[in-house]
């Protein structure tokens, strides 16, 4: 039996990826280890979720920026997941755009669950974006991070049907119930192959 991934994940929001994460990882069907759970918002519900999990956590001081953080609450970021031990970042729903420290941190070592068919709706509210577009089929990405806007190599990716009637809300339930599968498998899948 292989030792399991130590892997940190960064969230802005809900955190339902992360939750999705830690119950296939309680259930024995995901081989990871959470080395830290980071947040550059400290009242994300993510942070709340990894602590109730008894998980260390790691809060961003407030940002001048919406989209981005300044160089040095970046860097500080980076060194805090760094000597987490993490092998692997994920980005599960966090809202801000990676400059150098992090990805010179981790180069070809970070991945993102995007909630669209990329290249297909990058960028904020992807599922809004694809119904304003009239699309009958959207779905999910998983891919590497790099210095562009979601446009790293894709990993793996799920389809998910736009319904008559769909609402944003809607349409983003569905295609998260479709996150909630891959994001674990593409770990799965890493674990297996000895990331
Ligand atoms: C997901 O839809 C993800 O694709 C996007 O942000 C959302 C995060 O959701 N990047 P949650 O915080 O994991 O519930």
């Amino acid at each position: 039996m292989t030792s399991p991934l130590p892997i940190a994940v960064l969230g802005s929001g809900r955190g339902s990826n992360f939750q999705a994460l830690a119950l296939a990882a309680a259930a024995g069907s995901l081989p990871v280890r959470f080395t830290l759970v980071g947040s550059d918002l400290a009242h994300a519900p993510i942070l709340a979720h990894a602590r109730s999990l008894g998980l260390p956590t790691y809060t961003c001081p407030p940002s001048r920026f919406k989209t981005k953080l300044e160089p040095e609450i970046e860097s500080a970021l980076a060194r805090a997941i760094q000597d987490s031990g993490a092998r692997l970042l994920v980005l599960a729903g966090y809202m801000r755009v990676l400059k150098a420290p992090l990805l010179e941190a981790f180069p070809g070592r970070i991945l993102n669950i995007h909630p669209s068919l990329l290249p297909a709706f990058k960028g904020l509210a992807a599922w809004k974006q694809a119904l304003d577009a009239g699309v009958s089929e959207t779905g999910c990405t998983v891919h590497w991070v790099d210095a562009s806007l979601d446009g790293g190599p894709i990993i793996a990716q799920e389809r998910v049907p736009v319904l008559p009637g769909d609402t944003p809300e809607s349409l983003h339930a569905r295609i998260q119930e479709a996150e909630h599968r891959l994001l674990p498998q593409v770990l799965r899948d890493l674990a297996a192959t000895g990331f």
